[in-house]
């Protein structure tokens, strides 16, 4: 059977507006994907982006921020909520990219609040999670997901298993070139969908994407693990040649 998955391009801060619009001349959905090609830009080209992709491949792509505030609204200088995301068209917002977790002092319940709100506006989530090199090596990996996953147990009743993805990143893959191998990548889905299978008590559960180095060279194999739905990539997805390739996995 025919695997239909989602495959989010996470442009991080890259590409300008005239950067984007040279990107949608090259880019290529591939004829017999089924997949849902999501692209998140920085905030200012959402609606560009909406544009763009509504005029050349007739509204077949999602629109991804790759962050939202944890506040509804109001004297928050800087921040952008999710009701003004969603006034403009955005279908998914990433939550609790380690990034943010990282560089931005993002804790579980921060990720929290920024879901509450995701979900009080309609907004389709990718939850990002995973574990550094170091908890890896202190063998926290389970306890560090366990951890991460349980910011969603108070908001479990207002989720939608079929708008909610979780993304998981291994923080020492990402950008680094080290991709997790596939026994890696298949061991950690099959934990995460028995946390969520817990979770959910179904086996209707979110879908589960891989994000980490990945490329052209790796995505296909990678996209054959049962438990893997999909993939979120930044660096192969500044190339839109890469990133058409990506998409053709099947
Ligand atoms: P990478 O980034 O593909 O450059 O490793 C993935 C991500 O951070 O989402």
């Amino acid at each position: 059977m025919k695997k239909e998955g989602i495959i989010i391009a996470n442009w991080k801060m890259n590409h300008n507006l005239s950067e984007l619009n040279e990107y949608f001349k090259k880019f290529q959905l591939p004829v017999s994907s089924e997949h849902e090609i999501c692209f998140a830009p920085q905030f200012p080209l959402l609606t560009s982006l909406k544009h763009v992709v509504a005029e050349k491949f007739s509204s077949k792509i999602k629109i991804v921020a790759q962050n939202c505030s944890s506040e509804k609204s109001g004297a928050y200088t800087g921040e952008v909520n999710a009701d003004a995301l969603k006034s403009i068209g955005v279908d998914y917002v990433i939550i609790g990219h380690s990034e943010r977790r990282q560089y931005y002092f993002e804790d579980d319940q921060k990720i929290q609040n920024k879901m509450k709100q995701a979900l009080s506006c309609n907004l389709n989530i990718v939850l990002c999670i995973g574990e550094s090199l170091k908890q890896r090596e202190n063998n926290e990996l389970k306890a560090v997901l366990t951890q991460q996953l349980s910011s969603i147990d108070p908001i479990l009743g207002e989720i939608n298993f079929k708008h909610f993805v979780v993304a998981y990143e291994p923080v020492w893959a990402i950008g680094t070139g080290k991709v997790a191998t596939v026994e890696q990548v298949r061991e950690v889905h099959d934990f995460i969908s028995t946390l969520l299978t817990e979770k959910f008590k179904s086996n209707s559960i979110p879908r589960i994407i891989y994000g980490g180095s990945v490329n052209t060279t790796n995505a296909q194999e990678l996209f054959s693990v049962s438990s893997v739905a999909g993939f979120l990539v930044g660096g192969a997805s500044l190339k839109p040649d890469d990133f058409s390739k990506i998409c053709s996995v099947h």
